[in-house]
């Protein structure tokens, strides 16, 4: 990886990473780099990032070859701690739900689309581990199927927990960032449940027992 594919302006900076964007062989492209954390010690901190760049390289590829969509991963770079993505277009999910314009059906026929995504990553053995709003992306706006970021805390054996936490998440972020959350949440499961036939019932069981969990807390 060369370093003049560092320079481009900064998208975002997270507490984790950084992502710049930066062309590719001429493609635009996204240079995310997991930064030092000078609170960590340095022998941990380092195979911290390592990891978590290598994670979610072969996740990315992984659910790729499920047929859920993520961004190509085009580099990899680990003694850099960095991976040079598909810069894909579109709304974030948080960004979809905020939209006030959009037509309920169609928001709803998107988030169905998000359950069948997701579905289909858990039923081919993978969990997100941080599935927020801003880690889902519409890349063909709301009536394409979702792309799925950022998956580094994701796992390639997943126990029920996990998988359990990844719809709850996802059910949480639908309640706090829209009006009218119910129809939302209905779509998704149904969509979960298509995309996830043998597994769904018990998934859902767990994602409704951490709600439980998390409420009389
Ligand atoms: N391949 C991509 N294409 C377009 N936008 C992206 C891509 N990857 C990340 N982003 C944007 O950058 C944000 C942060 O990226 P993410 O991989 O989630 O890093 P972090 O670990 O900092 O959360 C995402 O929420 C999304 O808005
Ligand atoms: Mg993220």
């Amino acid at each position: 990886m060369a370093d003049d594919t560092l320079h481009g302006p900064t998208v975002s900076r997270g507490a984790e990473a950084t992502l710049r964007r930066v062309e590719w062989m001429g493609f635009p492209a996204l240079l995310k780099e997991r930064e030092v954390k000078s609170y960590r010690a340095k022998a941990l901190d380092e195979r911290l990032r390592r990891e978590r760049t290598r994670t979610e390289a072969r996740l990315l590829v992984d659910a790729r070859r499920l047929g859920v969509r993520t961004p190509i991963v085009y580099d990899i770079d680990l003694a850099k701690h960095r991976l040079v993505l598909e810069q894909l277009e579109g709304p974030t999910l948080k960004e979809l739900l905020e939209q006030p314009d959009l037509a309920p059906e169609r928001l709803a026929h998107a988030v169905r689309e998000l359950g069948v995504g997701l579905g289909r990553l858990h039923a081919g053995g993978i969990s997100h581990g941080d599935l927020t709003s801003s880690n889902v992306l519409f890349p063909n706006g709301a009536d394409g199927p979702p792309a799925f970021l950022d998956l580094s805390m994701g796992s390639r054996s997943p126990g029920l927990e996990e998988l359990g936490i990844d719809l709850h998440l996802v059910e949480e972020d639908l309640k706090s960032l829209h009006a009218k959350p119910e129809p939302l949440v209905r779509a998704f499961l149904e969509g979960y449940t298509e995309g996830n036939p043998a597994g769904a019932k018990d998934v859902r069981a767990r994602a409704k027992a951490i709600k439980g969990r998390v409420r009389y807390a």
